[in-house]
């Protein structure tokens, strides 16, 4: 049975997918210093509370416990406090990965699976189409700068060292767990769906639009949301193409549909039977007006489709992680 270093997983994401692991029939390993993660969202595996920074603490992890491959989930991610405080961003994004990295190579880890982000692209050269992994990467904000970084060292280290990896490019991650378990999301969470659920449980509070003047159907921004079992699919097939000895390379995980902001509002109302209280705000800088993946490559090269590609079910299971 091989046994997976689950990095980061205890947060939002890593917990989906060490759940799937467990399920696909993997021993899995977690490590997280909870800053945003939560220990009740550990279904299984061996959690080890603690820091990617800690070097000896990492030698001793891959010391004691031999594994077969590393998810890196583990990363700051709040863009707009990137763009605040980039050198924390950049410490524990990328200084910290490296010493992930370096670490696996010399305990001879070599398989590696990143989540990089739909950041790395900046805004799109072709608003009105769907991005490719070709598209030209220029990172408008820290945050994706980190991401990017990290995808130009594992391309160095596969050509030096032989590490083989995977890095998987989220657009908007989305959803909850469709089975209920997992429910304990940080309430730090910036994306458009936990902000909308969270404003309709505080009766007090309103939703911000940033903008509402965009060439787009209905004057809002379109965004790709894929759900985060979709992810854990995702994730599953990649590793198993690299025990395969399939080439390193990157993939764009989106579900291929955009919709609006108030597309997202109307399926909140109708999912929930609540209504949104919302208010316009002015445009948010370097915000593009639509974002959408092309994942051609993920479908044919992980033979993967979304399963939940409808916003009604994606808002549907967040609102029950948040009860
Ligand atoms: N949420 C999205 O929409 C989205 C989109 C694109 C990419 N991503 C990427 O997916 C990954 C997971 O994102 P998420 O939404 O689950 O975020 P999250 O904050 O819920 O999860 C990150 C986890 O990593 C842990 N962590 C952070 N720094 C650590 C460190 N130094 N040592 C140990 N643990 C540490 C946190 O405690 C948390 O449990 C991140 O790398 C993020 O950049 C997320």
């Amino acid at each position: 049975m091989k046994t997976i270093l689950v990095v980061g997983g205890a947060g939002y994401i890593g917990s989906q997918v060490n759940k799937m692991l467990l399920e696909a029939g993997y021993n899995t390993l977690i490590l997280d210093n909870l800053s945003t993660g939560n220990r009740k969202n550990i279904t299984g595996g061996l959690f080890i509370e603690g820091d990617m920074a800690d070097t000896s603490l990492m030698e001793k992890i891959f010391r004691e416990h031999p594994c077969d491959a590393v998810m890196h989930f583990a990363a700051l991610i709040d863009v707009g406090e990137s763009v605040l405080n980039p050198a924390k961003y950049y410490t524990n994004n990328v200084v910290n990965t490296l010493n992930l990295l370096q670490t696996m190579l010399r305990h001879s880890v070599k398989k590696f699976i990143f989540s990089s982000s739909a950041a790395v692209y900046g805004i799109p050269e072709k608003s009105d189409q769907a991005i490719k992994e070709e598209q030209a990467c220029n990172p408008i904000n820290p945050y994706g700068e980190t991401k990017l970084i990290v995808e130009k060292i594992l391309k160095d280290f596969q050509k030096a060292y032989g590490l083989e990896y995977c890095a998987l490019r989220y657009f908007n991650a989305a959803g909850g767990d469709p089975q209920g378990m997992i429910k304990n999301h940080s309430a730090k969470q910036h994306n458009l769906i936990p902000v909308l659920l969270r404003s309709l449980r505080n009766p007090g509070s309103s939703l911000t639009i940033n903008g509402n003047d965009y060439s787009t159907r209905d004057g809002t921004c379109i965004r790709d949301y894929i759900h985060i079992e979709d992810l854990g699919t995702a994730h599953i097939a990649a590793l198993e193409r690299l025990q395969k000895g399939q080439p390193s390379t990157c993939y764009n995980l989106g579900n291929g549909n955009g919709f609006s902001i108030l597309e997202v509002i109307q399926a909140a109302e109708k999912v929930t039977g609540l209504k949104v209280k919302s208010t316009v705000g002015p445009r948010r800088e370097g915000d593009p007006a639509i974002l959408i993946a092309d994942s051609q490559k993920a479908r044919k090269a992980l033979d993967w489709t979304p399963q939940y590609p409808h916003i009604e079910t994606i808002i549907e299971h967040a609102w029950k992680a948040l009860q």
